[in-house]
């Protein structure tokens, strides 16, 4: 393939040399500036100054000359998003509003339940488009590499449809879809048996074909009293551990709980941590776990933050995800959210990139993006400004004009 030399930026955000975990300042962003990106095939193969790259080039490769002010950052990681589901939750949040607890909402057939009866009403196909939809949404934010949640189906048949779909799906877009697991979103309404044998049959059943038809090797359970309880959970995430999964968890959203079992079986992130103590905060940050913040909840259910700051303070590794989904976190806006959270919490800019970038990847357990370096996969977005900084304080209004995807340029 071809190579290219993409360039002049004002600033690269390379982000090379952060450490996975902790918290950071601004001077240690490595911001490259008057430079370019050499990519060959799917990486990149150098980067520096744009001049001197453009000299050292044989006639073969092609220069892409930017005219203006560009800055160049890493694709973003949305590591945690419920993007495959049928139907719409703006009732939920109309009786949220309104002053409506959790049991009112149910009964007026809301909840989760009620996207599981839209989902499985929708077909295969159906869903393939929905997600092809919603990905776009996300790329044109400059997201290359999403995580796709199930946990809509909650039955062996229906997790299959929407894995099925979700991997069909990857067929159709360039950025990386990363399939998991969440048949433990929820016990089924429907189901006939307590929550034990529920995760049973689903570990017995669901797990082998997921190995099999590699539908996914991730998986997450929603860990609290409405969903299921930390010794509920134990057996399953021990099949789950035996079978060479990696373990995610929806943790400390409203109570304590999950994050002690997301660190006991070493799960590669813990996600939400709205409700994590002083406790809890220090079991992850003594941890591998990545703490995964979901602003775009704490948005949708009027509820607090997840103590960003201080898990960076004691050592945490963070990440900050849309969680885009019908119910808790409709809104699907990466920047916006990160912005927001930024400003409540006080995250440096520096934090906030990491967060969306390879502290991100490392969620997924993925090493070979989210910083721009040699050898990197060529994922990256190109801006038409003068300084990175825009793009927080713009909040989600500065988009990307150009995201390149493994070499390719994607999005214009
Ligand atoms: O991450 N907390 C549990 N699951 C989702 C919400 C799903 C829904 O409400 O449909 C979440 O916020
Ligand atoms: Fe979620």
């Amino acid at each position: 393939m071809k190579k290219k030399l993409i360039g002049p930026f004002k600033q690269i955000l390379s982000l090379t040399d952060l450490p996975l975990k902790g918290s950071l300042t601004d001077s240690a962003l490595n911001i490259i500036t008057e430079s370019g990106i050499l990519v060959e095939g799917e990486t990149i193969t150098a980067i520096g100054n744009f001049a001197q790259l453009r000299d050292q080039q044989s006639s073969d490769v092609e220069i892409l000359q930017l005219a203006g002010h560009w800055i160049c950052t890493p694709g973003y990681v949305d590591c945690h998003t419920h993007i495959a589901f049928g139907g719409n939750r703006a009732n939920d949040f109309a009786l949220r509003n309104a002053g409506a607890s959790y049991l009112d909402i149910a009964e007026a057939g809301g909840g989760i339940w009620s996207t599981v009866r839209h989902t499985r009403q929708a077909t295969e196909d159906e869903l393939v488009d929905a997600i092809i939809n919603r990905v776009q949404a996300l790329l044109a934010q400059g997201i290359t590499t999403i995580e796709v949640k199930s946990g809509y189906g909650l039955s062996v048949a229906e997790e299959l449809k929407m894995l099925r779909a979700i991997k069909t799906a990857q067929q159709h877009v360039a950025v990386d879809l990363i399939p998991t697991c969440l048949a433990a979103h929820m016990k089924p309404k429907d189901y006939n048996g307590d929550a034990a044998s529920y995760l049973q049959e689903i570990a017995t059943q669901l797990f082998p074909i997921l190995r099999t038809e590699k539908l996914s090797n991730r998986i997450d359970a929603f860990v609290e009293q409405s969903a299921f309880s930390a010794a509920e959970i134990k057996p399953y995430f021990e099949t789950a551990r035996s079978m060479g999964f990696d373990i995610t968890v929806h943790a400390d959203q409203f109570s304590t709980s999950g994050s002690a079992v997301a660190v006991e079986y070493q799960a590669v992130s813990a996600d939400h941590l709205e409700a994590s103590t002083e406790q809890e905060i220090a079991l992850l940050a003594a941890s591998d776990t990545v703490a995964v913040a979901l602003p775009g909840a704490s948005l949708g259910l009027g509820c607090g933050y997840t103590p960003a700051r201080r898990l960076l303070d004691k050592g945490a590794s963070l990440a900050i995800a849309t969680d885009w989904n019908p119910g808790s976190a409709p809104m699907g806006q990466l920047m916006t959210q990160a912005a927001v959270l930024a400003a409540a919490e006080k995250l440096t800019n520096a934090e906030v990139f990491a967060a969306l970038t390879f502290r991100a990847a490392k969620a997924l357990n993925l090493t070979d993006r989210g910083r721009l370096a040699v050898g990197e996969l060529a994922d990256f977005s190109l801006y038409r400004t003068d300084n990175y900084q825009n793009i927080p304080y713009l909040q989600g209004s500065l988009q990307p004009e150009q995201v390149w995807k493994k070499g390719k340029q994607i999005f214009t």
